[in-house]
């Protein structure tokens, strides 16, 4: 059984607690390992820690703190294999996308390094002669990282990422689920020369870890990922103490299909998305939002590729679509479905919690596909984060894009067209911080902005250069060479 410390000032270390939590493998029920229960005490240690790194790391130049990066980079690739049979393990996600995931964080570290050449500012003509102006980025401090479980690897590299090279220090908390693969990802930081102290990661719940870390007066920034419940309960405590949080919560993606749509396209889009992981990701396809002359075409396609799906452990490179991380994840997803069918709406396939064979030692739903589903009713409002998804009908463009908004998140939508006007008018007038045109609502890439509008986030983004926004703050300089007193707005000609 393997067994992970706190890594803390650099060395890997027990909780004070000396309690521990097991690892389960959701695909198989079987105990993989523990890691620490951790106290608020271990938090202190650790910004502690993560203080006395930062006064120096800031000063190191950004081109050399990124040198740390290219090395993350190099090991994550050269372990890639290894770290995706980890992720599997304790998460469920197949095999494929394991390794999907280990790449994104791949892309991030090299995006990132390169970042340490950039870091941007402005210069700016100054109103006054002789005079200079600029405006440069400073790291905020220290970054308290709170991370799910469902892409664990990737997600920590787009917040611990950008906030290394930007020259603050990280306190992270990784999701309990996810232990050994958060584990590895510090393991890859230590060997890449990160000085001590910059990285600490402290395991443990969110009732105790994460609200340590969001309630210590010297981390300056939290970054959060995770429902929107929790990521509410952060902002408030957070604001109280003028804290700066960044926070990625739920979605209700949809998918549009208009009628001019190529199906097949569209189908391959719908079952990737919304069956990918489980349906356990913020950006899966929650909703399939049809015209009515081609739903039933659309249904019928989709309930034959359904059927199709292999389900199983998720190191079988045959299997699709893997278990879900636990039992009340199982129970909760359940729950929607029979609040599904009890609202009227029509059960096409699946439904049920898988038991057959080797299936009934994990956790796994049946992939399950509604129709006739009304945007009121609760399936097509709350995020189910698991294999469910519910077709909605609808007579013209304005009608989906209005069913599409009208939800409570902002994450990701997709529209499927052939029809170069409509789809401009959706890029437009959908209001989410994603939007695809004919793909789905999942895959994107780091070198843009992730995150949503309205319940979703709280207009921060992780990824791409706007996550540099999240880890710095702008001091502005005003250089003055005339060798006289020059007063702005005063003195000018
Ligand atoms: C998430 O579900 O929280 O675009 C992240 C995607 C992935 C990231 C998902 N690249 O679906």
């Amino acid at each position: 059984m393997k067994s992970y410390l706190n890594f803390i000032d650099g060395e890997w270390v027990p909780s004070v607690s000396g309690k521990f939590s097991t690892n389960v493998n959701p695909a198989t029920g079987e105990i993989l390992g523990k890691a620490p229960q951790s106290t608020k005490e271990d938090v202190d240690r650790a910004v502690l820690a993560a203080k006395k790194a930062q006064k120096s790391w800031r000063l190191v130049p950004a081109p050399e703190r990124a040198e740390v990066l290219y090395e993350v980079a190099r090991l994550l690739k050269e372990r890639k294999e290894e770290l995706a049979q980890i992720l599997t393990s304790e998460m469920g996600k197949v095999i494929s996308e394991a390794r999907g995931e280990v790449q994104e964080a791949i892309d991030m570290a090299y995006y990132m390094a390169g970042e340490g050449r950039r870091l941007f500012g402005d210069t700016v003509p100054s109103e006054l002669r002789n005079k200079f102006a600029m405006s440069v980025r400073v790291p905020v401090g220290i970054a308290g990282l709170i991370t799910p479980w469902n892409f664990p690897i990737a997600i920590a590299s787009w917040k611990s990422l950008p906030a290394l090279v930007a020259g603050n220090a990280v306190v992270w908390k990784p999701a309990s689920e996810t232990p050994f693969i958060a584990g590895e990802f510090v393991k890859i930081y230590q060997e890449a020369g990160l000085p001590k102290g910059l990285m600490n990661l402290v395991f443990g719940s969110g009732g105790v870890v994460g609200n340590a870390i969001v309630d210590h007066p010297d981390i300056d920034i939290i970054s959060f990922t995770g429902s929107n419940e929790v990521g509410r309960q952060i902002n408030e405590r957070a604001g109280r103490l003028l804290k700066r949080t960044s926070l990625e919560m739920g979605g209700k993606n949809a998918v549009t299909v208009l009628e001019d749509a190529d199906l097949d396209l569209a189908v391959d889009g719908i079952i990737w998305s919304a069956f990918g992981t489980s349906g356990q990701r913020c950006t899966a396809c929650s909703r399939v939002i049809v015209h009515e002359a081609v739903k039933e075409e659309l249904e019928q396609k989709l309930v034959k590729r359904i059927a199709e799906l292999k389900i199983g452990n998720g190191l079988d490179e045959e299997v699709n679509v893997g278990p879900v991380i636990n039992r009340s994840s199982l129970q909760k997803i359940d729950k929607y479905v029979k609040i599904g069918i009890k609202e009227g709406a029509k059960l096409l396939c699946g439904g049920k919690i898988l038991t057959d064979g080797e299936l009934e030692k994990g956790h796994y739903y049946a992939p399950t596909l509604f129709t006739d589903v009304k945007p009121s009713m609760t399936i097509a409002k709350e995020e189910i984060f698991g294999p469910v998804t519910s077709i909605i009908p609808v007579k013209s463009l304005e009608e989906a894009i209005e069913v599409n908004n009208s939800v409570e998140f902002g994450l990701s939508s997709s529209i499927f067209s052939r029809d170069v006007n409509r789809v401009f008018q959706a890029m437009r007038d959908f209001d989410t911080g994603i939007v695809y045109v004919n793909a789905g609502t999942t895959g994107a890439e780091i070198h843009l902005p992730f995150g949503g509008t309205k319940g979703t986030g709280n207009g921060h983004r992780d990824s791409g250069v706007a996550a540099l926004d999240v880890y710095t703050e702008w001091k502005s300089i005003y250089v003055d060479y005339s060798g006289k007193l020059q007063r702005a707005q005063i003195d000018n000609k």
